[in-house]
């Protein structure tokens, strides 16, 4: 059920109306982990996430995903909340669980089905359906015989783009192949606060060339299946600053920072080589420079579109100490020679993290660039930001610090883009708010919440946020197009 929120919601305020070029498409984000629940139905197979969500301390509250927002048993409901917010696109994944149990093999007939009716109700509803085919639900099988530190994983994740490309290759708009490979890396592999909870720290790399390489892989795999729809990849971008510029350490860790969050994942997709670290930093990339040609190639498969997921800019300071990371307490951040600095300069979310909107426009400078030439369209995949969103008695939920977030955000980046602005060049062509709705939120549980949707996860009960009604209106607010 849904609550009633036409209520009166205020959804104008300080924050900047956003001009957006005719044909710029607006949507909303999620990921089935997240939202799906539904663990065990379906003939859906476990995945590393639910083994690592059942591990006593890994997620805060001992929260687990098995019910989620319940959208596996909601479809309906969530479609006509996509339908009433008036959005152009929706992203969603695809749970690897649900279509190859096993992690290979033949499609189970089920999880297909899940999906192929998703896509025809948001198609029947006007949107376009945009699928990623990895936001980190690895099945539990290839977990176990080494996750991402095994190439094998990669050939496997090939041969799943096939099987869905074959599946909704005629249907579906944009594909993203990998989301986010930086944070399965740093933060499932490196520092072992996501699944599958290694502490590997700058072993984890052979993780990033192989999600990388899967990348590539799915690429071929989807073209070979003629899909219709165009194809890209997801990075998280966050740009990075040193805390002390005058300060050669701060200076050359930021430097580290910035090539294993950002240009280790995006230089070989767009450029086909691997960053070069200088003077001590040199041989840190070793496990990645020692990658074959051959691979690079697969990875640097031409594509249709980049998608660029922004929340916040990271500043580094030299010396260790400090355990926090954007996405919780990682023990193993203590024995890294840097550490993040804080803002305090800016307000910050519910979980922390800056609201630096200027930087939006600094992280889409630095695509242009690094990349001119090379960049294809961009779209924003990701945007948000979490607050402790309440229902008030009234039935409303005022978030305006979203609104203000995701206004100031968008306003921010299309200014960059536009023609004299600071990243003119960069062909951004969308956005995508996350998050649709409230969910599971990895390590953090039900503790933050991302949603335009408010989750009341007792009931289920969805209540459309003030963010929801701000965005409608700017959907409603374009001109028509004949
Ligand atoms: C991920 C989402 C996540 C969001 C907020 C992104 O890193 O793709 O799954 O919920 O950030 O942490």
């Amino acid at each position: 059920m849904t609550a009633d929120s036409t209520l009166s919601v205020q959804t104008e305020g300080p924050w900047p109306v956003p001009v957006l070029p005719e044909g710029f498409s607006l949507g909303a984000a999620t990921a089935a982990y997240q939202i799906e629940g539904g663990t065990r139905d379906g003939g859906r197979g476990p995945s590393g996430w639910d083994a690592f969500a059942a591990l006593p301390g890994s997620i805060l509250n001992g929260d687990t995903a098995d019910v989620a927002c319940d959208h596996y048993h909601r479809v309906p409901e969530d479609v006509a909340l996509l339908k009433d917010l008036g959005v152009d696109a929706y992203r969603f994944s695809v749970a690897w669980p649900r279509i190859q149990p096993e992690g290979s093999g033949p499609a189970n007939a089920a999880g297909l089905a899940f999906y192929d009716r998703l896509v025809d109700d948001l198609l029947a509803a006007g949107i376009a359906p945009m699928a990623t085919l990895y936001h980190w639900d690895t099945p539990l099988p290839l977990e176990h015989s080494g996750g991402w530190l095994n190439r094998a994983t990669a050939e496997r994740f090939g041969e799943f783009a096939a099987v869905v490309g074959d599946a909704l290759g005629d249907r579906i708009d944009k594909w993203v192949t990998v989301n986010e490979p930086a944070t399965v890396t740093l933060n499932g592999y490196g520092l072992g606060i996501h699944a599958p909870g290694k502490e590997l720290l700058f072993d984890a790399l052979p993780a990033a060339h192989h999600q990388l390489l899967a990348h590539g892989l799915a690429v071929q795999a989807l073209r070979a299946a003629s899909v219709a729809g165009g194809i890209g990849i997801t990075n998280v971008h966050s740009p990075v600053s040193p805390a002390d510029p005058s300060s050669p350490a701060d200076v050359l860790y930021a430097e580290l920072f910035d090539a294993v969050h950002n240009r280790i994942f995006a230089d070989p997709v767009l450029l086909g080589r691997y960053p070069q670290l200088p003077g001590e930093l040199a041989g840190m990339l070793d496990a990645l420079h020692a990658a074959p040609q051959t691979d690079l190639d697969v990875i640097s498969e031409p594509l249709d579109f980049y998608g660029l997921n922004y929340y916040a800019p990271t500043r580094i300071a030299a010396g260790s100490g400090a355990e926090s990371s954007p996405d919780g307490i990682a023990a193993a951040m203590a024995a890294l020679p840097f550490r993040l600095a804080d803002w305090p300069e800016y307000p910050t979310t519910g979980f922390g993290w800056p609201v630096a909107p200027e930087h939006f426009g600094t992280a889409l400078e630095q695509m242009r660039d690094r990349y001119a030439g090379h960049l294809p369209p961009v779209y924003i995949t990701e945007n948000g930001a979490s607050f402790p969103d309440e229902v008030a008695d009234s039935g409303v939920v005022q978030d305006h610090r979203r609104v203000d977030f995701l206004a100031r955000h968008l306003h921010s980046a299309l200014e960059a883009v536009k023609p004299g602005g600071r990243a003119e060049g960069v062909d951004l062509r969308g956005w995508f708010a996350w998050s649709l709705m409230d969910n599971f939120e990895w390590a953090a549980g039900y503790s933050q919440r991302f949603g335009l949707v408010h989750v009341d996860f007792d009931t289920l009960v969805r209540t459309p946020k003030a963010s929801y009604h701000w965005l409608r209106g700017l959907i409603r607010s374009r001109p028509r197009t004949p």
